[in-house]
């Protein structure tokens, strides 16, 4: 048997890329550009990188995170004309900084960007990359949110799309991709049971909701613990315990938090926690447990099994820290993130927003809304994909929607 290409499997699974691909194929939109992708360097990215290279472009591609690099896949990716890769698996947080300002100096026309990786340090420190860029979109909450504070600070230097910010994206990725992909990594890391445990959620938001949801599903106790009150409130009617994380901690079995700020589960809540007790980030960045409490708490830590850190306290007690705290779904030992069909549309978002941005009318530089039509676009192929059908407005209801005295008479 030949060595499989790692992205086959994914390419199977991602109809709406596969359309776009071959539509990308024929028209050519990113003809003479150069397009710096960062994201997980994972199968369904490998196949996200090849749709925009179909489309013309020269493709530079960087990891957004030192640890979710796989090696097929960039083995794969380096090995056609027109991609290059700067990325090892398992990088130093060291080598991933140099991989990023590597890149940067290519000076991409275009950057698909997660979590703002590329687009922040071109602000921070590659002013020549920011004057060679045409536009930006940037695929998750965190980065979404960073760009609005680059552009609130000092100004974007060009436009960017937050496509984390489409229906497209945040109501599937974010719920569902997230919601499942992180429970799946627990179980396979732990080998343990969700049903019949207590599983405490950090945040409401998206991705919170959807952990919450996939939990209860799989037969856990679920609370959840919110800083906005509606959020709780929400929690609360949704069929979820809605507690501070102080009380969440003296009975939660599992802690998954995902609320894109710092320091969500700390000391004071370590202090409270039961024996054997098991934490699990879903936030992008590494900071939402705060691991640098637990080191300064424990007496010794052991690894009991692979992605699992266990941190032995003082008085006798065991809390079993995942994957390092690091994204629990991207990067275990087996981790391979979403689920394909979640990426297929999240990365056919980016690919349109980009299209829009290379062969489209350009808006100013700053953070804009993806227009609805690409969003509509999208979700179209897609539903197309999975067998579904929609109906449209007749003439009648959308004047109707669109007649404010409601029945077509003036008064
Ligand atoms: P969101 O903005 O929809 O929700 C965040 C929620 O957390 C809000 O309801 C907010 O009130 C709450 N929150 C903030 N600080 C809190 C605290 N200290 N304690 C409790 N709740 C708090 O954001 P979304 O889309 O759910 O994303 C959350 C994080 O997950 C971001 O870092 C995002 O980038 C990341 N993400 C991770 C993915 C993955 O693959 N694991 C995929 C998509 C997003």
């Amino acid at each position: 048997m030949s060595t499989p290409n790692p992205l086959t499997w994914a390419r199977d699974h991602a109809p709406v890329l596969a359309d776009l691909t071959d539509e990308f194929r024929e028209e050519r939109p990113f003809e003479g550009l150069t397009v710096a992708i960062c994201s997980h360097l994972e199968a369904s990215t490998g196949v996200f990188v090849e749709t925009i290279h179909a489309g013309g472009a020269e493709c530079l591609v960087a990891p957004s995170e030192p640890k979710s690099t796989h090696a097929d896949v960039i083995d794969h990716l380096d090995s056609r004309e027109g991609i290059r890769t700067f990325a090892e698996p398992d990088m130093s947080d060291r080598a991933f900084e140099r991989a990023q300002s590597d890149l940067l100096a290519e000076r991409p026309d275009l950057i698909a960007d997660d979590a703002c990786e590329l687009i922040a340090r071109a602000h921070a420190s590659h002013p020549d990359a920011v004057e060679e860029a045409i536009g930006g979109v940037e695929q998750t909450t965190a980065g979404v949110r960073r760009l609005e504070a680059i552009d609130a600070d000092a100004g974007l230097g060009f436009p960017a799309y937050g496509v984390n910010d489409t229906p497209m994206k945040r109501c599937f990725d974010n719920v569902h991709g997230t919601g499942e992909s992180s429970l799946v990594n627990v179980a396979q890391i732990t080998n343990t049971a969700l049903s019949g445990k207590t599983v405490v959620v950090g945040g409401y938001g998206h991705c919170g909701r959807g952990i919450a949801r996939k939990a209860r599903g799989l037969g856990a106790r679920t609370v959840v613990t919110e800083v906005d009150p509606r959020k709780a409130l929400e929690a609360h009617m949704d069929g979820h315990l809605a507690l501070s994380m102080a009380e969440a901690a003296e009975i939660g079995d599992l802690f998954v938090p995902s609320t894109g700020s710092r320091d969500v589960i700390r000391r004071a809540h370590f202090e409270r926690m039961r024996d054997g007790a098991q934490l699990a980030n879903a936030g992008h960045f590494d900071v939402e447990i705060a691991v640098d409490d637990l080191e300064a708490m424990a007496e010794r830590t052991t690894e009991p099994i692979a992605g699992v850190t266990r941190y032995h306290l003082p008085d006798g007690r065991r809390l079993d820290l995942l994957t390092e705290g690091r994204l629990v779904n991207l990067t275990g030992p087996n981790s391979k993130g979403h689920p394909i069909e979640v990426m297929d549309t999240t990365f056919a978002m980016m690919a349109v927003a980009l299209r829009e941005l290379a062969v489209g009318e350009r808006p100013e530089p700053g953070v804009h809304a993806v227009p609805d039509r690409l969003d509509r676009e999208v979700a179209d192929r897609k539903l197309a994909a999975v067998g579904g059908s929609r109906d449209d407005l007749t003439a009648k209801q959308e004047a109707y929607l669109s007649d404010w005295a409601l029945d077509g008479e003036a008064f």
